[in-house]
């Protein structure tokens, strides 16, 4: 009874686990736009970018949930806080293009990478 007990309690961590480690593959990043925006709008390869780094790099906590400046290492969220034309943004400065220069991303910063 022990051993069948402590089997199924194995069962659901390892699929707790799985469920944590999942996540979107790929995210319409649009909706961090205030209105429409003025270059192609961003679909981040979200599956890709696990693979290469760790989650908490952009996550606050490993299993998702809110992001974080690279910059700050702080908790910011994106949603609908980018101004459409404006090149000078928190999606570039705080977060994309931190990250590809610290990694030295090839074409990290070029706008037809992402846009
Ligand atoms: C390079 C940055 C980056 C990495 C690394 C990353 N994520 Fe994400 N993740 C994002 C972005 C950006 C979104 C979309 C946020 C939005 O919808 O505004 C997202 C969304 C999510 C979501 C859905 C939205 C939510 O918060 O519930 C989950 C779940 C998630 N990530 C889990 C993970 C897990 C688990 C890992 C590690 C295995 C991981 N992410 C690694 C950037 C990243
Ligand atoms: C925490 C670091 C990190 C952040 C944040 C990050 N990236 Fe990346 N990104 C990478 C790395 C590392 C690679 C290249 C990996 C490789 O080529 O081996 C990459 C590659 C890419 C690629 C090329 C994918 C391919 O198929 O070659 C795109 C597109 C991209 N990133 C978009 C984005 C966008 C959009 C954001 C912001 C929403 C973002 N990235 C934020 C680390 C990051
Ligand atoms: C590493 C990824 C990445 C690169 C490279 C990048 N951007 Fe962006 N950019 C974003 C993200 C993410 C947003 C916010 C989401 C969206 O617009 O879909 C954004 C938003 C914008 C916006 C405001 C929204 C709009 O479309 O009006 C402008 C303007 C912009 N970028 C211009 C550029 C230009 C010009 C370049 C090249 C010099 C460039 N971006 C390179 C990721 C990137």
């Amino acid at each position: 009874m022990k051993k069948m007990i402590m089997g199924v309690l194995l069962v659901c961590l390892t699929a707790m686990i799985a469920f944590a480690a999942a996540g979107p593959d790929k995210v319409d990043l649009s909706k961090w736009v205030d209105g429409k925006p003025s270059k192609k709008a961003v679909e981040f390869p979200h599956a890709f970018h696990q693979e290469k780094n760790e989650c908490t790099e952009c996550h606050m906590n490993a299993d998702g949930g809110p992001l974080k400046s690279i910059k700050t290492g702080k908790e910011i969220s994106f949603d609908g806080a980018i101004k459409p034309r404006k090149m000078s943004n928190d999606a570039h400065k705080e977060f994309c293009w931190e990250c590809h220069q610290e990694k030295k991303v090839p074409g990290g910063k070029s706008c037809s990478k992402c846009h």
